[in-house]
């Protein structure tokens, strides 16, 4: 999982509503696995008669799925709940109800000292309960301000109602799945662990339902997340308990499914069976999403990663092996505690080792309550902003490069989006860049042989051949 989305985006479409229904907006924080919650509880809302909007202002209720990774992405959720207190009280006015929920990893981390700190929230929900989403809502209307931070012992997701194949079809031809959440590793930087729970891995039944009702509705191509998404296990249809590549092997059957992705994988759960698949299964796309955070095996330690950089490397080597045309993707953080100049510049080295297509880097962030909060020698945030610097221009010159690699390949183009161009759409290549092609008869959802023509900044060009 990457947070990657860290701007903020919304869930649902924004399909006008017939007058007096209600209307929720739903704002989202942080990774892929906030995106597909929010999609999930716009579904259970919308039992109770709610529709999803992107406009604030037609807005009944507005929940913040938020997002605790970073110092930043928790101070954003105040001060939107500073703006959205000032439209609570101009609707108060008008006589017109409008409801606040935080949920997501700051409503679990902070629970009711959100309630606290920000008197106009009504309700403030965790990860690990959206299924009770619309009692909470229902007790919040009587005027009870409801915190709801349980890890339940239910499975949400058995719980959780589907989206109406009208609703899944708006959403586009791509879809994310959770199959696996929680996480049990400990960074020793990071708020996962607290903030979703342990690892649980969703049963592979449900998992293989839900993508069977994703590809009815049209979707051609599903990305399975997890916060350790490469420690999914679960008991086969043979009874025998199986990792990932199963999982993948099993959902590449699916008859309409074109494309598989998952995110995010640790290092330590890459085991032969899923790099097997990746040789295997040409439904998996070759793009592989494998944080490493740091190249300096000190530091690699001090954060409880438990693998060297060689081992890091030597891995990366197996999984090309099997599948050369792989575009890996990375994560890092700089300025861990402790981080001197020589452990950064193993850093550098690991990554023009590695060679990465894609990658996210991160000054390092204080986050109360982990041990990296306690250790000594914390990093000056000027240290951290310029080896931050230097990181992305390497990274910067390597995605350049690689993307500058695929002009002249042939493709399967999976067309995702109209473009900004009339006559243009988007589309996805294999190694996840966006791709602008002329649409020629074709539509959103078919899947068009194209040859890639050119590379910008931040996509790609193609024409159609065949
Ligand atoms: N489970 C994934 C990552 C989850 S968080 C993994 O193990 O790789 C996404 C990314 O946020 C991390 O990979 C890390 O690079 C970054 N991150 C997490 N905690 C952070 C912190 N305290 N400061 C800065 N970056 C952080
Ligand atoms: Fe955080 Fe580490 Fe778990 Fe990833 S593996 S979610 S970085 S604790
Ligand atoms: Fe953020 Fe929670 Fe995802 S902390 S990155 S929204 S798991």
């Amino acid at each position: 999982m990457t947070d990657q989305n860290s701007t903020g985006a919304v869930a649902g479409q924004s399909a006008p509503a017939a007058g007096g229904t209600r209307k929720v907006f739903v704002k989202t924080y942080g990774c892929q696995m906030n995106v597909y919650d929010s999609e999930r509880m716009t579904d259970a809302l919308s039992k109770d008669g709610y529709e999803p909007t992107t406009t604030l202002e037609d807005a009944d209720l507005v929940l913040l799925n938020t997002c605790h990774i970073r110092e930043k992405a928790a101070e954003k959720v105040y001060s939107q709940l500073g703006r959205l207190r000032d439209l609570k009280k101009a609707r108060a006015k008008e006589g017109r109800e409008f409801m606040i929920g935080v949920t997501g990893c700051v409503a679990q981390a902070e629970g009711g000292e959100i309630l606290r700190r920000a008197p106009a929230v009504d309700l403030v929900i965790g990860p690990q309960t959206y299924h009770r989403l619309p009692e909470a809502l229902k007790r919040a209307k009587q005027g009870e301000r409801v915190v709801d931070t349980d890890y339940a012992i239910e499975d949400k997701f058995e719980h959780l109602p589907a989206p109406k194949k009208a609703q899944t079809r708006a959403r586009g031809v791509t879809a994310f799945l959770t199959v696996q959440e929680g996480c049990d590793k400990f960074c020793t930087f990071c708020v996962v662990p607290y903030t979703r729970g342990s690892e649980v891995s969703r049963p592979l039944a449900q998992i293989v339902a839900e993508a069977e009702r994703l590809v009815e509705a049209g979707v051609r191509e599903i990305t399975l997340l997890g916060q350790n998404v490469n420690a999914w296990h679960g008991e086969g249809e043979d009874g025998v308990e199986r990792g990932l590549g199963a999982l993948l092997t099993r959902l590449s059957q699916i008859d309409g499914l074109a494309r598989i992705r998952y995110t995010t994988s640790h290092p330590r759960d890459m085991d032969d069976e899923l790099i097997a698949a990746h040789r295997d299964l040409p439904k998996l796309m070759p793009y592989l999403h494998l944080p490493v955070q740091s190249g300096s095996d000190r530091i690699l330690k001090a954060m409880n990663r438990r693998h060297t950089a060689a081992e890091y490397v030597a891995l990366i080597e197996r999984i090309r092996a099997v599948q050369p045309d792989l575009a890996i993707s990375g994560d890092f953080i700089v300025g861990f505690p402790g981080e001197t100049d020589a452990d950064f510049e193993d850093t550098l080295e690991l990554v023009r080792q590695v060679g990465y297509a894609q990658a996210f880097s991160f000054k390092y962030s204080v986050r109360p309550g982990t041990p990296g909060a306690e250790m000594d020698g914390q990093v000056p945030e000027g240290v951290k902003s310029e080896r931050l610097e230097r990181l992305q221009a390497l990274l910067f010159e390597q995605q350049t490069a690689f993307a500058a690699g695929c002009v002249g390949k042939e493709i399967d183009l999976l067309l995702e989006k109209p473009g900004r161009m009339p006559g243009q759409l988007v589309g996805r290549s294999p190694w996840l860049h966006p791709v602008n092609i002329d649409a020629n008869g074709s539509e959103i959802g078919d899947i068009v042989r194209a040859r890639i023509t050119g590379a910008g900044p931040n996509s790609l060009f193609a024409e159609a051949i065949g």
